[in-house]
């Protein structure tokens, strides 16, 4: 009997450790022998510890499991759900970047051949340079960590330059409130992770990667530590790349917890071995990267959807999504939610259907008042915006970004003051110091807040000012972005902001 426990931080975090060790004695006492795959997450939190048991028809699913409950595995009982597959939550799905997440054994290299894996990394070393990057480029994958910057072009640009060295970084410093696709991908599918940096590494002539993870994913950097040394036994790493005369080698780096070591040039000071500052640019990291070669700074979520372009076309990857959004997005749905947790899709689902059709609305019950979406610098969605279709453009059309595809939601209780207050808050503690609009403007952001609610009206057009100031003139995306949750919340939310209003209360 095979049985699917995840070994997922979330999981974990709810107790499937206790369950397996649950699961191992009752399977003992009933003298049954049990294999158990400790896999990733399947993306449903809220039934998390979520326990798989194989079947000649497919996997079915139990949760969410306690210890004391295992015994329904066996005999059934109401925390059986199904074929896990036939579960809405994932029958709604397109799962082309996480088709393997919560599928298969994370550590296991024959499991992910089995289910697709190299295939793409085979195709590719049949592929001479320049292929490889327009194979990229038609397939219309936008950088995934927020910018949405074309992965092709950036691919180009570091092909194209001259260097005796070259390198590839992923940027697995997940720091977005609300976000975990990363960690998922990582604890769940690492050998992707690994195939896309491989395949990154073909395209540009880098021979040396690193995975940047923050040090609050201990288990996503054991995984990944733990797969970076198979590939190498298997020689998908190494100096011949499965049998090949290309060379390719990667370490994992831990950071130290700094969200601002998510910005690319704040990164490679930090991988340097420097403090987490960000640097102007030009120059391009792309140009003058990690110790100052060309370098290749893609999310995880970018490098992890590299392999499936590979293994099915450019043309099939781009036949999903809206505009110029192409393909699928990995959505984080959090906060205040009924049902949290991971949804790949095609980009164009308007964020009143992920929000109440996915979502299945607040976990109070309560009306939902405003979604953040983007991590703590994106804008805050008043449900008169939930006609949105989920697209970078479509978004920035409405003072709004996507980012990291991470949607906390609120409900009617939420203070947008606060939220505002926060947002500034967040930046003052988070500032590197290296802009003046930023360092300074994130502290008085906090003390206009304080202003109008004490019930100074006069602090209102001061905050627009200052939050314009910040948007122009900020060196990087913290202190230039931070003007979005405080601007969005004053803008769909002006009851909150009422003078007088903390007097009246
Ligand atoms: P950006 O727009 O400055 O750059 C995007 C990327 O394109 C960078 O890697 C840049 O080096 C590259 N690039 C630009 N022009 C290029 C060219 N001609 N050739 C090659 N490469 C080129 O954006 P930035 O500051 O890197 O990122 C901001 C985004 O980060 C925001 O949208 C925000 O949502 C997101 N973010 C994500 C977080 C996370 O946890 N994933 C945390 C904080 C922010
Ligand atoms: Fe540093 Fe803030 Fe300026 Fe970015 S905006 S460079 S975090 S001070």
């Amino acid at each position: 009997m095979k049985i699917y426990i995840p070994r997922d931080a979330a999981a974990r975090a709810l107790g499937s450790d206790e369950v397996a060790a649950a699961v191992q004695a009752e399977a003992a006492k009933r003298g049954l022998t049990v294999q158990i795959v400790r896999n990733g997450s399947r993306g449903m939190v809220w039934l998390e510890p979520l326990v798989e048991v194989e079947t000649p028809n497919g996997r079915t699913a139990f949760g969410p499991m306690t210890a004391a409950d295992v015994a329904q595995i066996f005999d059934g009982g109401p925390l059986a759900l199904g074929p896990t597959d036939a579960l809405p939550w994932m029958a709604q799905q397109t799962r082309l970047t996480f088709a393997r997440v919560g599928l298969i054994d994370p550590l296991s290299l024959s499991d992910y051949e089995a289910h697709g894996g190299l295939s793409g990394l085979r195709r590719a070393l049949g592929m001479d340079r320049p292929a490889i990057v327009a194979e990229v480029t038609d397939s219309g994958l936008r950088g995934r960590g927020g910018a949405g910057f074309p992965t092709g072009i950036k691919w180009k640009t570091v092909s194209e330059a001259k260097a005796d060295q070259k390198y590839i970084v992923c940027n697995a410093d997940e720091g977005d409130s609300g976000t975990f696709a990363d960690r998922m991908l990582m604890e769940g599918d690492p050998f992707t992770l690994i195939e896309g940096m491989v395949i990154a590494g073909l395209a540009t002539g880098a021979t040396k990667g690193y995975v940047y993870i923050r040090s609050e994913y201990p288990d996503a950097i054991e995984v990944m530590s733990e797969a970076v040394i198979l590939a190498r036994k298997a020689g998908v790493l190494g100096a011949a790349v499965m049998g090949s005369a290309h060379a390719f080698d990667m370490e994992i780096r831990v950071g130290a917890g700094a969200y601002v070591c998510g910005e690319e040039t704040s990164l490679l000071n930090s991988l340097e071995g420097k403090r987490g500052v960000v640097r102007a640019k030009p120059p391009l990291p792309a140009l003058q990267g990690f110790l100052g070669r060309p370098t290749v700074v893609n999310n995880v979520i970018s490098l992890a959807t590299v392999p499936v372009i590979f293994e099915r076309g450019a043309a099939f990857y781009k036949d999903f999504g809206l505009g110029r959004s192409r393909g699928t997005i990995p959505l984080q749905i959090a906060g205040n939610v009924k049902h949290g947790g991971l949804f790949e899709c095609a980009f164009g689902l308007t964020l009143g259907q992920i929000v109440d059709a996915i979502g299945g609305g607040t976990m109070t019950g309560r009306p939902v008042k405003a979604v953040q979406v983007g991590g703590p610098l994106g804008a805050y969605f008043p449900r008169a915006l939930f006609d949105t279709p989920f697209g970078y453009e479509e978004f920035g059309a409405k003072e709004g970004l996507i980012g990291h595809a991470g949607l906390v939601i609120f409900d009617d209780s939420a203070d947008m003051l606060k939220q505002a207050r926060f947002a500034m808050e967040f930046c003052a503690i988070e500032s590197c110091g290296k802009c003046t609009p930023c360092r300074i403007g994130a502290v008085r952001g906090v003390e206009t807040v304080d202003r109008i609610a004490k019930g100074d009206s006069a602090a209102i057009p001061l905050l627009t000012d200052l939050c314009n100031t910040m948007k122009s003139g900020s060196l990087c995306a913290l202190g230039g972005f931070t003007p979005y949750p405080v601007m969005s919340a004053l803008t769909h939310f002006p009851d909150d902001f009422a003078p007088m209003k903390e007097a009246a209360e």
